[in-house]
């Protein structure tokens, strides 16, 4: 297999979309496969059909290296490595729908038929474990009549990006998690995200199963470490004088614990996070096994809103208001900053809780409006920017920490206004009259 190689991408969305830019940027040959063909149109006139930073600016830049296509055998026959990249949602039980991955694999295997040369088929998609060694080989070798290992290649390789931070993550990461079948695939993904990756990242090589229990273990931790200090800040709530924030900055200078993702705040929230842990506990049960601290992981999580919920209302009682002449204002519904997605938002959850209560709010996203408008109808006022927001409340609640936000003026604000700031963007800033609580404190 030559070295200079080609790759092909199939589903084009906001994974996809940002790998298959980023190898064009990088100077790989790259095809592009989706089934939806305004997105295909958009990407041949140099557009971005996906919102994500930096996307649109790097599609027009890497427009001669990428192309888009409906056609599996133009991808597949002009490719050397195809990258598959569909969507895997979740089913009632919580494990990874295979059909999208299925139907993918089927093409490209009659694909392969048609091919001489040797073909790379890697995984990106999040599977459950045991799917690339089983399900994708099966499929693969049933459909191009030929052996994996010795006419193609499987290997399993998730990415471990954020959305709103996709492409620099994609460019930087961390490391590069290889799951295998021999050593020539291990070799040939390396060399690609070696001539691809900006930060010179380390590289864990295993088995394709090994890798796949890898990818959803990591995000168990990554949301185990996060539910953490959100129960510390519970139980710091009642305590009288205590701040699970300076708490937790303290146990993040442990370089056994580290900074990361242990600060209070909202739970977790999106397309990726949430489903991990319930994932793992459902492969947990396939095997007879029980995963009980990621299902704990999950049950606590579910019920952060609430608990933040609680807290509002306790401010509200503190200052004699109740469901009829509380005014509030929340900053921010999107699932995290830098988004405008909110699948499984806290702070969506959180305005549902209350509007579900009677309380009378006023909400404000810089990019979410007009999703979150679709989920909470006229339930809510929804405010023109930051500032109208908080205009004559009684309570304004952070709930997403948007930049934005940093720079909102509070000097306007009577002094019995109350600011819940989930995310301490404005802690200690001078010269407010108002009362500054944050989740844990
Ligand atoms: N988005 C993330 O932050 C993220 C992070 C890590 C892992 N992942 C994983 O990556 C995978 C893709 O996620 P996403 O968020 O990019 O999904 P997405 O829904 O944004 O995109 C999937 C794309 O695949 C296309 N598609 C579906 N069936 C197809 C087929 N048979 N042939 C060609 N194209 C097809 C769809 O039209 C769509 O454009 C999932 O398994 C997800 O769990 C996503």
């Amino acid at each position: 297999m030559k070295k200079d190689y080609s790759i092909s991408v199939i589903g084009l969305g906001k994974l996809g979309l940002c790998a298959a830019a980023c190898f064009a940027d990088k100077g790989f040959k790259v095809i592009g496969v989706d089934i939806d063909i305004n997105k295909i149109n958009k990407i041949n006139k140099g557009l971005s059909p996906v919102a994500e930073t930096g996307l649109a600016g790097l599609i027009k830049k890497c427009r001669n290296n990428l192309k888009a296509t409906p056609d599996y055998d133009l991808a597949v026959l002009n490719s050397s490595v195809t990258f598959i990249v569909v969507a895997t949602p979740s089913l009632a039980d919580g494990s990874f729908s295979n059909d999208y991955l299925e139907k993918a694999l089927h093409k490209i295997g009659e694909s392969l038929k048609k091919k001489k040369s040797y073909h790379l088929i890697v995984i990106t998609s999040t599977v459950m474990p045991q799917t690339t060694e089983t399900v994708a080989r099966f499929i693969l070798e049933r459909a191009s009549a030929k052996k994996a290992g010795r006419d193609f290649g499987v290997a399993y390789n998730p990415e471990f990006i954020a959305l709103g931070s996709v492409i620099r993550d994609f460019l930087n990461p961390d490391f590069i998690l290889i799951g295998e079948m021999n050593k020539r695939d291990g070799d040939i993904l390396e060399g690609i995200y070696k001539k691809t990756c900006e930060n010179n990242p380390r590289f864990a090589r295993m088995t394709p199963l090994n890798a796949e229990i890898a990818k959803i273990s990591l995000n168990c931790y990554i949301t185990t470490k996060i539910t953490f200090a959100n129960s510390l800040a519970s139980i710091c709530d009642k305590v009288k004088n205590a701040d699970a924030s300076v708490i937790t900055r303290a146990l993040g200078l442990d370089s056994r614990i580290g900074s990361k993702y242990i600060r209070p705040g909202l739970g977790y929230g999106g397309p990726c996070f949430p489903r991990d842990n319930v994932a793992f506990a459902a492969f947990a049960r396939k095997i007879e096994a029980r995963a009980k601290l990621a299902e704990m992981v999950d049950e606590v999580n579910r019920d952060q809103a609430l608990r933040v919920v609680n807290k509002i209302q306790d401010i509200l009682a503190a200052l004699h208001k109740n469901k009829k002449n509380a005014k509030i204002g929340i900053l921010g519904l999107s699932y995290k900053q830098n988004t405008p997605i909110i699948d499984d938002s806290q702070a969506l959850a959180i305005v549902q809780l209350l509007a579900n209560e009677g309380y009378s709010l006023t909400v404000y996203d810089p990019q979410a409006m007009e999703n979150a408008r679709g989920v909470l109808g006229d339930t809510v006022r929804y405010a023109k920017n930051s500032g109208d927001c908080i205009l004559g409340i009684d309570l304004g609640v952070i709930a997403v920490p948007w930049d934005e936000f940093r720079k909102i003026n509070l000097k306007k604000l009577d002094k019995n206004v109350v600011l819940l700031d989930c995310w301490e963007l404005l802690k200690g800033v001078k010269g407010i009259n108002i009362k500054y609580l944050g989740v844990g404190y």
